[in-house]
């Protein structure tokens, strides 16, 4: 079966006095039916702006500079707004780190979660109420159906996050992307969040594009994973790859420090040095500053992903090197 979502050479930057911020620069990936994808890497390496490119998201001075991003075939980045309007709640929902970034404050939630449901004309008042008040229900919610009249603020902060997950649902999207979902919560929360969104995503068969600064939580939760490092993918592959053999230095670092396992009986030690400025993006493979690995072709040509396995491909210069000591 072909895939659900195809993304072809995304670029998209912003332009702000100071220059152009090259936020993503040219990713590609799919994603298949029922599949769930992680998105890994470092605060500012283009994570979430990727994904709030497909759904027009971004802020004014944001430009989708190039790419295709397909859904089901459809080219969602050529969508007018009215057209996407019918894409966003229907077949994508994005879930954030902050539930109040999608539930609004003064409005009862069960009023908030019937809404799409009417506004996609997917139901009427009373069958919106009943599927909203089954999907609470099915998120963890007690007593559901009086909850529904609540208010947000009258929600802890995990079973709010639980909320936008029911919210996101509501229409039976065809794709959930969750930004960071448990980023804000204490541990124990946030492996019950986690199992919802398992459990969700089984129940609704949907794909899912997960973003995560945590390997630990990529690696449970998701099929496949690319690693993004200053906007580009540096690396992609199933997830038992990665776990069995990462082969870019910043995956492999990425590992250690996260996940706190030795590789190939290699010290541990965290990455050192920063993620560069996205205005002045270092020549050459944007890593190099940063890699024990690095050569004179590392500062002068940018690695292209390459295909190394069947579904993995890496991008750098060093790979034959690395591997073979
Ligand atoms: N509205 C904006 N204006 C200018 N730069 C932005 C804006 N939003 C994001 N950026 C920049 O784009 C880069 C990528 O951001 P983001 O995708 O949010 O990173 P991540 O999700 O991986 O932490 C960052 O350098 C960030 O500063
Ligand atoms: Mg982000």
């Amino acid at each position: 079966m072909a895939d659900l979502l195809t993304v072809i050479n995304l670029r998209t930057s912003f332009h702000r006095p100071d220059g152009i911020v090259n936020a993503v620069n040219g990713i590609s990936y799919s994603l298949g039916y029922g599949e769930t994808l992680g998105i890994v890497g470092e605060s500012g390496s283009g994570k979430s702006v990727s994904v709030l490119s497909l759904l027009k998201l971004l802020r004014s001075n944001a430009r989708v500079e190039s790419g295709e991003a397909l859904l089901e075939g459809r080219d969602l980045l050529k969508l007018s707004k009215e057209e996407m309007r019918k894409v966003r709640g229907k077949e994508i929902a994005m879930i954030f780190q902050n539930p109040m970034t999608c539930l609004n404050p003064t409005y009862r939630i069960g009023r908030q979660m019937i809404e799409p449901l009417l506004w996609h004309k997917e139901a009427d008042r009373t069958g919106a109420s009943s599927i909203a008040v089954k999907l609470l229900q099915q998120a963890g919610i007690p007593e559901a159906s009086s909850r529904f009249g609540d208010y947000p603020f009258q929600f802890s902060g995990g079973m709010r996050q639980r909320v936008m997950i029911a919210m996101a649902l509501t229409c039976n999207p065809k794709l959930l992307i969750a930004d960071e979902p448990t980023t804000a919560l204490d541990v124990t929360v946030r492996s019950q969040i986690l199992n919802l969104l398992q459990e969700m995503k089984a129940e609704y068969k949907m794909s899912v594009i997960i973003i995560t600064h945590d390997f630990g939580i990529a690696t449970n939760f998701c099929d496949k994973l690319i690693v993004m490092y200053a906007g580009r993918i540096v690396e992609s592959a199933p997830t038992v790859s990665f776990v069995l053999k990462p082969q870019h230095p910043y995956s492999k670092g990425l590992l250690r420090s996260t996940l706190d396992i030795d590789l190939n009986g290699e010290k541990l030690k965290p990455i050192p040095g920063n993620p560069p400025s996205l205005i002045n993006l270092p020549s050459g493979c944007a890593f190099h500053p940063r890699c024990e690995h690095c050569t004179e072709k590392c500062r002068n040509e940018i690695p292209e992903l390459k295909q190394i396995d069947d579904q993995h491909s890496v991008a750098c210069h060093m790979l034959q090197e690395i591997t073979s000591v």
